[in-house]
């Protein structure tokens, strides 16, 4: 008898909104850019058009309202057991808007990447573009890292350098951020489903060797 193929990596993607970077991801696995599946999207809010884009892509998309929940260990609890149902090898964190439990991280640590739209470390938690642009910096981005415990704190994956224009306002930066998370997500995502990218006692490894504090550096000014 034959032995059965092995079955794909499969990711489950929780947003909170839009989902363009959920989208970006649909379409490498679709391109078949990424060898994986997605086997579900989980938002935290009911029809946000990430869940419609799950939909028209064929994928199960299911929405755990968190406001329904009394606690943040309640819904998380509730997210594990629902996440853990699909039996994903990677959960990706794209736009979900929620800080997560300790309980939350440890479970999925090592297995779960987010994005955020800074040059991490700098500018943790939210209203990174005006933060940037008010501090009067030159260069802004993206990063990509692992999720621990510590919020927005986790190891480096990859970041892309966006630079800051003198006319820019939080619009016209986060637009052109997103160009690049549009990049270098699915890039991140694929390298893991690949085996090339692990992680191992809170350090990102990239083909056995560990990453430099800052990850992989993409700079969209040497792709203008
Ligand atoms: C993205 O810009 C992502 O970097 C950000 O939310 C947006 C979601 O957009 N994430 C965070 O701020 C996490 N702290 P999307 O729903 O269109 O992918």
């Amino acid at each position: 008898m034959q032995a059965a193929a092995p079955e794909k990596p499969q990711i489950l993607v929780l947003i909170s909104g839009g989902g363009t970077n959920l989208q970006a991801i649909i379409d490498a696995v679709k391109a078949e850019q990424i060898d994986a599946e997605i086997c579900a999207v989980v938002s935290n809010r009911p029809d946000v058009k990430g869940l419609q884009r799950a939909k028209d892509a064929g994928i199960e998309a299911v929405t755990l309202d968190h406001t329904d929940y009394t606690s943040r260990e309640a819904f998380d609890a509730e997210l594990i057991h629902l996440i853990d149902g699909f039996q994903p090898d990677l959960v990706v964190l794209a736009g979900f808007m929620r800080i997560l439990t300790a309980d939350f991280t440890r479970r999925y640590e090592g297995k779960m990447l987010n994005i955020h739209p800074s040059l991490l470390p700098k500018y943790r938690g939210l209203k990174t573009h005006l933060r940037a642009i008010q501090a009067g910096d030159k260069e802004h981005g993206v990063t990509v890292h692992f999720v621990t415990e510590e919020l927005d704190g986790g190891p480096l994956v990859i970041q892309a350098i966006v630079p800051v224009l003198d006319d820019d306002n939080p619009i016209s930066l986060a637009e052109r951020v997103q160009q690049q998370e549009h990049i270098i997500y699915p890039l991140a995502v694929k390298w893991f489903c690949e085996g090339r990218l692990t992680y191992n006692n809170g350090q990102a490894l990239m083909d056995g060797q560990p990453l430099p504090s800052s990850g992989c550096q993409l700079d969209s000014r040497e792709n203008a």
